[in-house]
């Protein structure tokens, strides 16, 4: 007979990205702006035809990478971003029917992958106000469970976690024996991290990418930093010469240049700041604490509304249902001020 896998058969993934490069992509995140051009003509021109035969090294970068966040390379894993991490992490750390416990709605693979390797995703739901009561995590957290998954901050919520809080479910996973991942992805555009629980502590994990503020999506890289030990059974499921050679050199130059960060930080800041004071101007209420996206309340149907932005003026943003008492909402990627000024033109024409 032959064999198909029925976690496989029956799992719901979504395959509809391959059509976006005529749009304004304000749907995933992503930098609108792009990532810096002198500097990928710089990286092009030392290109040899070796380097592209070769499969790619990774200590140099991994060490740049662990001088950039003061730490060293048996606290790092490259991944093929940060998604590839986060699976690695749920295989190594979680059994087969093993409870995971996340908030939702968020980034939508940890359920994806919980269904995937058939573990038991138990989730947390967000209160009506569409803020996260720490309560609730603690008390889905009981001895059987083996991961607690966080965000800092959500997507698509952009919520964070005080310092107390935090430490308060650090505390609780620590005395019920829960390694505990804490996905980062948003980090840059947000500043506070828990990063230095998965340097100096056992069994907590932080999920980093370069897709987005690093504006690196393109080249698939991300990484894990936890505890030695940790991190390399994490090692132990990459794939052979996981991480893109391009993706390592354009990201070398990122984190090896501090101002090309505070330059695309400072072009957020902007298009972020005029977006919200538009919203406010006219009238709509919006939510994001945090990260490169927000949830905006439209005035009229809001699955129409994305079409229509898609149809009539070549703008991908996505609609979210049950956004707590904000009903079915928009969300938005935020990029610099050029790209806010588009959205909110299209935003003022079709929404009445
Ligand atoms: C919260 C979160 N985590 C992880 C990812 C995956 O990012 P990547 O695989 O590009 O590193 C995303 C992508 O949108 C995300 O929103």
């Amino acid at each position: 007979m032959y064999y198909l896998n029925s976690k496989v058969e029956n799992l719901y993934r979504i395959f509809d990205q391959n059509e976006r490069k005529d749009y304004l992509r304000l749907d995933l995140n992503e930098n609108p702006g792009g990532f810096p051009e002198g500097i990928i003509k710089n990286v092009l021109k030392d290109i040899t035809p070796q380097m592209l035969a070769q499969y790619p090294e990774t200590l140099e970068f991994t060490r740049n990478l662990a001088d950039f966040l003061g730490t060293d390379i048996s606290h790092l894993c490259l991944v093929n971003g940060s998604a590839e991490g986060i699976r690695y992490i749920i295989q190594a750390f979680t059994s087969e029917n093993g409870k995971i416990v996340g908030v939702v709605p968020s980034y939508f693979m940890f359920q994806v992958y919980s269904e995937m390797y058939g573990r038991n995703f138990v989730p947390v739901k967000y209160e009506e106000n569409l803020e996260m009561d720490i309560n609730h995590i603690i008390s889905a957290m009981t001895d059987d469970t083996q991961l607690l998954i966080l965000l800092n901050p959500n997507n698509p919520m952009g919520n964070t976690y005080s310092e107390e809080d935090f430490e308060l479910l650090f505390k609780v996973a620590q005395e019920r024996k829960i390694n505990i991942l804490i996905d980062e992805a948003y980090h840059y555009f947000y500043p506070k991290t828990f990063i230095k629980y998965a340097l100096e502590k056992e069994h907590v994990f932080v999920t980093r990418t370069f897709s987005k503020l690093f504006s690196l999506a393109g080249c698939r890289l991300g990484y894990v930093v936890g505890w030695p030990e940790g991190i390399k059974m994490v090692q132990k499921l990459c794939t052979p010469h996981n991480t893109n050679f391009f993706a390592m050199r354009f990201a070398n130059e990122m984190i090896t240049h501090p101002e090309l960060i505070d330059d695309l930080i400072r072009k957020f800041t902007e298009g972020r700041e005029y977006l919200l004071q538009q919203l406010d101007k006219y009238g709509y209420s919006h939510k994001g604490e945090a990260g490169n996206f927000l949830f905006i309340k439209p005035k009229s149907d809001a699955n129409v509304l994305v079409e229509r932005m898609k149809e009539e003026k070549k703008i991908l943003i996505k609609s979210y249902p049950d956004v707590g008492e904000m009903g079915t909402c928009l969300r938005v990627s935020i990029g610099g001020k050029k790209y806010m000024e588009l959205f909110m033109d299209a935003l003022k024409s079709l929404d009445s």
